[in-house]
């Protein structure tokens, strides 16, 4: 179908906005039921932030997915949805179209060749569903009377059922808008607020000025706040701390919390004493950690701390990089078994606008597949 610019209303049973990767998962199931669908994108290509994920690999879900591995307002609201259409569901969609995968750390999953195999997979089964995908398609206005209408720079939309898909805040570079927050408050739902999640933490100016040099070094740690740990590698940055420990813990910090790092998990103090022998403490403690971190720490810290460095981060790095965006949604507003909205009938919200945020590891895009999926049995 010709999307250029139609003053005649274009009817649909269901719009999607949004070609990521909730957006067409709930496409191409309504699409499979027999829905009329259309997919609204504003970018020029479909599934950029899929392209752009895992390095590139799509690390497209975890074989472990379960609900703590998920921040949200209702502990209980993803439960549902995660348990309809499951990793299991999607690792067979994936067989389904001889995608070859492999399992790194941890139960994630990735592409052996490249993430445009997962965009491909969505839009082949987009296509066989005829589900229409309109790309650069600018939206300036939606209402809804009877039924939806979506005023675009492609002419306008018509449906019964409207699908948010369109993502959160993080990585404004590649598409990323305000627009789906907007769109639940314009018809009155309730957003838990939003903040930067899988991001890296940046250091006060005291801090910057000891540790910046180090950067890219690596270790092992703990990392902790008073509510969740996680074990996995530091990295340093010469702005501050990344690495999938920090960006582990990023999701659960909020300023002036302090994040407690042990660089030296599973090996006491006594232990690094221990083999000290008539050695210096500089040259053993470098069999322990990184032999300039090591240098560094005993220049400004005690020995001791290395347990508990206890950081308080001057901040995060924002959006720009920021895997994705904690709250959203609020999961109040929302049925668990379908994303429709309580108060609007026929109107969903699905990923990440939805105020349900993973870890690091594949849950991410599960999330979307599950939220994407239970949408697109029922609109
Ligand atoms: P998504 O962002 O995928 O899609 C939203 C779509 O809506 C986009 O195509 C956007 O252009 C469009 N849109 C926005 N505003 C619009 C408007 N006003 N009009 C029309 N269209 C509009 N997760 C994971 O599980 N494993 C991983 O490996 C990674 N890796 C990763 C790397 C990087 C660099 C980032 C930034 C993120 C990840 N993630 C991840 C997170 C993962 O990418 C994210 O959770 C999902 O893409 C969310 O899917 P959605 O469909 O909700 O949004």
């Amino acid at each position: 179908m010709d999307y250029g610019y139609s003053k005649r209303l274009q009817s649909f049973d269901v719009i999607v906005i949004g070609a990521g990767a909730a957006g067409l998962m709930c496409a191409m199931e309504a699409g499979k039921r027999g829905r009329r669908v259309v997919v609204l994108e504003h970018n020029a290509e479909p599934g950029r932030k899929i392209l752009i994920s895992g390095g590139g690999r799509c690390n497209f879900t975890n074989r472990e997915c379960r609900p703590e591995n998920y921040i949200c307002s209702n502990p209980h609201f993803h439960k549902s949805a995660l348990a309809r259409y499951t990793e299991s569901d999607f690792i067979a969609l994936v067989e389904k179209h001889g995608i070859p995968y492999h399992h790194k750390t941890l139960g994630q999953l990735f592409c052996d060749r490249s993430a445009r195999d997962i965009v491909d997979m969505l839009l082949g089964e987009c296509a066989s569903a005829e589900v229409d995908i309109v790309l650069g398609c600018r939206i300036s206005e939606v209402r809804k009377s009877t039924e939806f209408v979506v005023e675009t720079s492609r002419g306008p939309f018509s449906s019964q059922a409207l699908v948010v898909a369109c993502g959160g805040h993080s990585i404004p570079k590649i598409g990323a808008t305000s627009f789906g927050y907007d769109l639940a408050r314009q018809f009155g739902l309730q957003i838990a607020p939003t903040r930067p999640a899988l991001v890296p933490l940046t250091w006060k100016a005291a801090d910057a000025t000891l540790w910046s040099d180090l950067a890219g070094i690596a270790a092992e740690a703990i990392v902790a706040t008073d509510s969740q740990q996680f074990r996995e590698k530091l990295l340093f940055t010469h702005r501050g701390l990344s690495g999938p420990a920090i960006l582990q813990i990023s999701s659960y910090w909020t300023p002036p919390v302090r994040v407690h790092i042990d660089l030296l998990p599973g090996a006491p103090i006594e232990s690094v004493l221990e083999a000290r022998g008539n050695r210096t403490l500089k040259n053993t403690l470098a069999d322990f950690l990184p032999k300039r971190l090591a240098e560094r720490w005993l220049e400004h810290q005690r020995l001791e701390d290395l347990h508990d460095w206890s950081v308080e981060p001057g901040g995060t790095e924002g959006y720009a990089k920021a895997e994705v965006t904690a709250g959203g949604v609020h999961p109040d507003e929302l049925s668990s078994k379908t994303m429709e909205s309580r108060k609007v009938a026929g109107l969903y919200f699905i990923g990440e606008v939805v105020d349900v945020t993973g870890h690091l590891g594949g849950y991410n895009f599960q999330w979307a597949w599950s939220s994407g999926w239970a949408a697109g049995q029922a609109v």
